[in-house]
């Protein structure tokens, strides 16, 4: 049962121990304050009493339950899921949220923040994580967020289109590389124009290019004497971090900095800016 519904929302454990507490909490609250309210009225409890009351807690409830989602760091979640509620009783019938495939090689914290980022999101579902790497951290974040994951291999990836039919099976209109250190085929970014984003650890056009990822971008900038450093989030061409920049957004770099220190301030840049630009692309997207 807890398993469905970390599917259905595609959260992992502890959100959804969050969110069941934010339905216990909204709720208690919400029949609190309808008795409170009846009270000040001076009404008898009788049948007109629980009328009043039931009308009462379906008003109050959805105020409750955002209020309560704040400080339980859910509120994100239960605007959406009130929103879809809304939508239903509407009879109106939301529009098809985009679907994003999120590549990655390594740990995957920039896949963890996007994921939680769009959870319960009604236009954004997170619906695959494409790996090359057998063992690699993100894909125990796909199961930990019940997405599906696709393993791939290097030949079928650079030859053919092999896996841009698994794609298009998975409904995939969008591609976000985080921490992906495969080059993207032809194919793929011609399948995919405008729709495939790459984040890089560093301000781009400078330090850039094969081989330049992770620890190894954070040891040039520091031997080169940088004062700053960044992230730079770009649309994806034929070439290793070339498309055209969407942002870059920049950070210190201090005498006493190592490559791990500016790693963290990197990582904290990345996940400050990366899901909400995904959000705000996406939603361009819609209006084209
Ligand atoms: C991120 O810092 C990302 O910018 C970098 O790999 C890291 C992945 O971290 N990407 C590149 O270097 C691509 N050239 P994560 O696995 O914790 O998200």
């Amino acid at each position: 049962m807890l398993d469905k519904l970390k599917a259905r929302w595609k959260v992992n454990g502890l959100n959804l121990l969050l969110i069941i507490s934010t339905f216990a909490l909204g709720g208690s609250l919400c029949g609190y304050a309808g008795r409170r309210i009846l009270l000040l009225t001076g009404l008898e409890k009788g049948f007109a009493w629980i009328v009043l009351y039931i009308l009462l807690v379906t008003l109050l409830w959805p105020l409750c339950v955002l209020l309560i989602s704040i400080p339980l760091g859910q509120f994100r979640f239960f605007r959406s899921y009130i929103g879809k509620i809304g939508n239903k009783i509407r009879g109106k019938k939301g529009a098809q949220p985009h679907r994003v495939a999120i590549f990655a090689s390594g740990a995957g914290s920039n896949a963890r923040r996007i994921l939680e980022h769009f959870a319960g999101s009604e236009t954004v579902a997170v619906s695959l994580i494409v790996c090359n790497k057998p063992g690699a951290g993100v894909l125990d974040i796909a199961r930990e967020f019940k997405v599906p994951s696709l393993l791939i291999e290097k030949d079928n990836f650079f030859r053919g289109d092999h896996y841009l039919a698994e794609l298009k099976k998975s409904g995939i209109d969008f591609i976000v590389l985080a921490g992906f250190l495969w080059k993207i085929p032809s194919g793929l970014i011609g399948a995919y124009p405008g729709r495939i984003i790459n984040i890089h650890p560093a301000l781009l056009p400078k330090y850039g290019g094969k081989g330049m990822y992770g620890n190894h971008v954070h040891e040039a900038v520091i031997a080169a004497g940088e004062k700053e450093s960044g992230i730079t989030i770009h649309y994806v061409d034929e070439q290793y971090d070339h498309g055209k920049t969407i942002l870059q957004a920049t950070c210190p770099v201090t005498p006493d900095d190592s490559p791990a220190s500016l790693a963290q301030k990197i990582h904290a840049l990345e996940h400050q800016h990366y899901p909400k630009l995904i959000g705000e692309l996406l939603q361009k997207q819609n209006h084209r």
